[in-house]
């Protein structure tokens, strides 16, 4: 019963979460040859907590990309040379940003019910 109701519930959240979807732009890489954008996320929040701060500084690379502005650990840095990431204009790295935040915020929200 428990599996029937968490199910429900993400299956419902993947419905009202349809728009909040992370564009397909970021997600070509994301899914694929670079690292996820939640593990992404995990580090940015490790690193700097709140909202605003995790918003302003992954802005802040996207638009400008270097290997100073890198959040990601060193051996990361070298495999994955964050100097070459795509820049974007600021407008479509926030509202990537602000879905990627949005998304990864409902995962604290899931509850499994207990009896
Ligand atoms: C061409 C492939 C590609 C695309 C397109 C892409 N990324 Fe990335 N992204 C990467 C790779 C590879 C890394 C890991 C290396 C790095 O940190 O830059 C990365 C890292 C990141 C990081 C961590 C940066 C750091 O080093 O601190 C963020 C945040 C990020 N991507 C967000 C996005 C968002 C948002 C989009 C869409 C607007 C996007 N990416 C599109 C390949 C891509």
């Amino acid at each position: 019963m428990e599996r029937v109701v968490l199910v429900l519930f993400l299956g419902f959240h993947s419905i009202a979460a349809g728009q909040s979807a992370i564009p397909q732009r970021c997600t070509v890489c994301h899914e694929k040859s670079a690292p996820p954008l939640s593990l992404v996320y995990r580090r940015y929040l490790m690193l700097y907590s709140s909202k605003a701060r995790i918003e302003k500084k992954m802005v802040d690379f996207l638009t400008a990309p270097s290997k100073e502005k890198s959040a990601m650990p060193e051996g990361m840095k070298n495999r994955f040379n964050p100097q070459n990431h795509p820049a974007f204009a600021t407008s479509v790295a926030k509202e990537a940003v602000d879905k990627l935040i949005e998304k990864e915020d409902l995962i604290p929200r899931i509850v499994v019910p207990k009896d």
